[in-house]
């Protein structure tokens, strides 16, 4: 049994409007409060499943623009939408990285990649900053100028060094927790607008 069996608000409405997350509210909260999704742009999702992120972003995008998606898991169910490629495995992986490049460039790069907690605190911000560190790399290769990145971090590690390193790339960086965010997680979004020319 999960560590949270019971069912919350989000997790609720998330059943009802047919998202398999409810993660997919932090996603709502970030650009209700930041405007990134315009009609037209192209979204890279890492650590996409179950799906609710992309199924989200499609929505929103109403058929315009693109979004190509990967995880190690599969998606809850496919997302059958024609500007929509998924890819599972692992954001490390060279290959990986490869096939999702050639879908790019993105105007927004969003991960909500979490690694597997293995309940010691400094273990866990560690691999989480592994992650931003990543999800950065993609973003200064793959997004086209003056785009925007998303990412989950895990805080109480050195997630201040990420937000440097941010401030060296975007015009704007901002920390976020949306609501959603469950009370007892330490978890938050680090948002970069407006990629610097290299
Ligand atoms: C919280 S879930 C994402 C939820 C998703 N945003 C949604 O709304 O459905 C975190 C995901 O990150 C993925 N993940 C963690 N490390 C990864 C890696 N190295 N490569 C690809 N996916 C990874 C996990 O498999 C997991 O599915």
């Amino acid at each position: 049994m999960s560590t949270y069996s019971k069912p919350d608000y989000w997790a609720l409405k998330a059943q009802k409007e047919g998202y398999p997350a409810r993660s997919v509210y932090k996603l709502e909260e970030i650009d209700e409060k930041f405007k990134l999704m315009k009609p037209g742009v192209r979204v890279l999702d890492l650590g996409a499943a179950p799906g609710s992120w992309s199924l989200w972003t499609l929505k929103k995008l109403k058929g315009t623009g693109f979004v190509a998606a990967c995880d190690l898991e599969a998606l809850a169910k496919p997302l059958p939408f024609p500007n929509f490629y998924f890819l599972k495995g692992d954001l490390y992986d060279e290959k990986v990285r490869t096939a999702l490049r050639d879908r790019g460039p993105f105007n927004i790069v969003m991960s909500d990649a979490a690694p597997l907690t293995s309940g010691n605190k400094m273990v866990d911000t560690g691999r989480s900053f592994a992650l931003v560190e990543a999800v950065m790399d993609y973003a200064g290769e793959m997004l086209k100028p003056g785009g925007s990145m998303i990412a989950k971090v895990f805080q109480g590690g050195e997630e201040g060094e990420l937000i440097s390193r941010m401030k060296a790339m975007f015009a704007a960086v901002h920390s976020f927790k949306p609501k959603a965010c469950r009370r007892e997680s330490f978890e938050t979004y680090l948002i970069g607008i407006g990629l610097k020319q290299a």
